[in-house]
């Protein structure tokens, strides 16, 4: 198929960026969307050009590291998908796509669709671990985990970190990615000696942060490509709301 792109170029955080137009015939359908990028990369650097520069590790949707805005979507049309599992074949021999790096306050551009997402590490730097010891597996399996809680922390900790919430959020908001990192430890026994604290730090370096804040727009679990329910903001809310209480008591 033969496509037209329109990427953002932006050689560094403070030169301007711009669409820049490029045609991209001769692409595979079962290609992926970053191998697609791959091919038009390999013709600009054979053309003597700057290549594209894109975020992407493991290529299979578990590392979160690519994210692009694809015509206006995060991780583009495929729901529950990552850029670089995109295929192809979702688009039509001549569309045109525009490609853009995250659009958020919070997560700078720093060169192309690269942009950086240390916002997201100091929110887990403020809480998003347990200091006790849990052993090896064996002793993890002592543990008796109810059934219903290992589930919803297992869907929890599917969250990949790769900020497409905070990307497709008309507000910038961060509420999905730091709920999905605070229930996932607040459910399991092992998390439970941290779990007032913790809500209150992640929160308190949210807000921290440039994001902005939660109005329910949804479009985060919209375009989450774990597919993250906005439930977990709910019960950060509940933890967050109890965590205050109990501090107040104890004064
Ligand atoms: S909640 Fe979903 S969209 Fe947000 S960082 Fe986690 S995996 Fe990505
Ligand atoms: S490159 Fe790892 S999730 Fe896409």
């Amino acid at each position: 198929m033969d496509l037209t792109l329109h990427v953002w170029r932006q050689q560094s955080p403070d030169k301007p960026g711009r669409l820049v137009r490029y045609d991209a015939p001769g692409i595979n359908e079962h290609m992926s969307f970053l191998e697609m990028l791959d091919v038009v990369n390999e013709r600009l650097i054979e053309g003597g050009e700057e290549p594209i520069a894109f975020d992407h590790d493991c290529r299979e949707g578990i590392c979160g590291m690519c994210g692009m805005m694809i015509n206006g979507v995060a991780h583009g049309p495929q729901a529950g998908t990552t850029a670089c599992q995109l295929h192809m074949r979702h688009f039509r021999h001549g569309d045109s796509i525009t490609i853009e790096p995250w659009r958020s306050r919070a997560f700078p551009v720093l060169r192309d669709l690269i942009v950086d997402r240390s916002a997201f590490d100091r929110i887990i730097q403020a809480g998003g671990y347990v200091s006790v010891n849990t052993g090896s597996a064996p002793d993890a399996n002592e543990i008796p985990v109810p059934k219903a809680d290992s589930e919803q922390a297992f869907d929890a900790a599917a969250c990949i970190g790769c900020g497409a919430c905070v990307a497709q959020c008309p507000n910038g908001a961060a509420q999905l990615f730091t709920a999905a990192k605070i229930t996932h430890l607040g459910i399991l026994p092992q998390g439970q000696p941290e779990r007032w604290d913790r809500v209150v730090k992640m929160v308190a370096q949210m807000e921290a942060e440039a994001f902005g804040g939660c109005t329910n727009h949804r479009e985060c679990e919209a375009v989450c490509p774990k597919k993250i329910p906005i439930e977990f903001i709910a019960r950060m809310n509940r933890d967050f709301l109890k965590a205050r209480l109990l501090k107040r008591s104890a004064a």
